[in-house]
């Protein structure tokens, strides 16, 4: 067994930006990663046309700005390199192909018990830690909704965490199920690609263009929320019109107070609705049942589709290896306090990048958590 002071779950972002903030104040740590690679979502997980959606000041991980040249709104390539740099910069280590499969915490000896699966030795490893870090990502397993008849369906059937490119489905049928950014950037994609490209839009939700974003996130420094929202959605409308005869709908509430309050994002256009207007990617609603290859859909109408591409999101998935987590998560995974105290949990156990912030919200909780630890360790001492 390897004791240590620190141990972080995760080398992604949020494992990454923890152990540099603990390498900058000496306390030692451990980070535990199952992919042979750092940033595996960025690396593996994700389409090919990626761009980071938010400006690159709110996407740096602690003590390290993006470069003067870097693009506003830069390619995943370019955050992929930044983000190997960083690693090398703040001497992170990160121990590869060890999937995390059970951590509890030891009342007696007031420390957690963690066991690593070595997946190039499959031997389990164990270690100890006076602090546990859950950096395991919000984005971590892929979620599928239930649908009638899906288990029927002949077409192919693929999560968005799959999708790469539209090459393949030039020419075929294809339902985006999801209207989030993946499900809107997916569609974008598939119509460039020519396949005859559907979209499940149920509820309602804002369209802004990234500049808005952009916009809006700076004014939020200066301005109360409703207010931005309102010269926000008054760009929205000039820029888009009305969007509702295109089965898009907005929300009552502004887009940054709908962020504010249930961490809803606003679609980020990439030119999916100028597709959408021009009918090159169709709108449908709700699907009712799949039966065979054939949809159908609340309105009544049916459809035969090739495949099926569900941008439904992520679970946590945290809980199956922790096996305490109601020390700092909920029944879902997620932080069991509201922002802006979600990081801290009880008995050492932390989570950082679960807060639905992006970037912006990682590099903050990695900041709290090493100062916490910080003051703790020095109490002690
Ligand atoms: C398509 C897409 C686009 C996005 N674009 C943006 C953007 O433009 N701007 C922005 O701010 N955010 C964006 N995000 C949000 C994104 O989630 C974060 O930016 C970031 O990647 C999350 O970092 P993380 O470290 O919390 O999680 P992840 O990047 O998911 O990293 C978690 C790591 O933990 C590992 N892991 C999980 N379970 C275990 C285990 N049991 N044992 C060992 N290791 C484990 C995983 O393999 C993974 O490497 C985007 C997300 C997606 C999916
Ligand atoms: C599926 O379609 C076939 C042929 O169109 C039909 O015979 C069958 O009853 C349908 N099944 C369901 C469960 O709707």
């Amino acid at each position: 067994m390897e004791e240590v002071t620190v141990v972080i779950v995760g080398a992604g972002p949020a494992g990454l930006a923890s152990s540099a903030c603990l390498n900058v104040e000496s306390i030692s740590n451990i980070v535990l990663e199952r992919e042979d690679c750092c940033a595996s979502l960025w690396k593996k997980r994700s389409y090919d046309r990626l761009r980071l959606h938010l400006a690159k000041e709110f996407c740096s991980l602690p003590y390290k700005e993006h470069s003067p040249e870097t693009s506003t709104f830069m390619s995943k390539d370019t955050f992929i390199s930044y983000i190997d740099s960083y690693v090398s910069e703040f001497n992170i280590t990160p121990r590869y192909s060890r999937s995390v499969e059970s951590a509890f915490y030891d009342e007696k000896m007031k420390k957690w018990r963690i066991k690593a699966k070595n997946g190039v030795s499959g031997e389990m490893e164990r270690y100890s830690s006076d602090y546990l870090i859950v950096a395991s990502g919000e984005n971590n397993e892929a979620f599928v909704p239930e649908v009638q008849g899906l288990t029927s369906f002949k077409g192919e059937l693929i999560h968005s965490s799959e999708y790469k490119n539209g090459k393949r489905y030039k020419g075929k049928d294809v339902l985006v199920v999801g209207c989030g950014n993946s499900g809107m950037e997916i569609s974008h994609d598939l119509s460039e690609y020519d396949a005859r490209t559907s979209i499940v839009i149920r509820s309602p939700f804002h369209v802004l263009t990234k500049n808005m974003v952009h916009m809006g996130m700076l004014m939020t420094k200066y301005l109360p929320v409703h207010i931005v929202d309102t010269l926000i959605s008054l760009a929205a409308s000039i820029t888009y019109g009305d969007l509702s005869k295109y089965g898009i709908h907005r929300p009552e509430q502004g887009p940054f107070a709908l962020k504010l309050l249930s961490g809803k994002t606003p679609v980020i256009d990439g030119g999916s609705v100028s597709r959408i207007k021009s009918k090159r990617i169709k709108v449908v609603p709700e699907i009712v049942n799949i039966n065979g290859t054939n949809i159908e859909f609340v309105d009544g109408t049916e459809q035969k589709f090739d495949a099926i591409i569900f941008a439904t999101g992520y679970r946590s998935g945290a809980k199956e290896w922790l096996k305490d987590y109601q020390h700092v998560l909920d029944d879902e995974g997620m932080p069991k306090k509201k922002y802006p105290d979600h990081w801290k949990g009880e008995n050492g156990l932390y989570c950082a990048g679960l807060s639905g912030r992006g970037l912006d919200g990682i590099s903050a909780d990695a900041t709290h958590i090493a100062a916490d630890i910080r003051e703790l360790l020095k109490n002690k001492a």
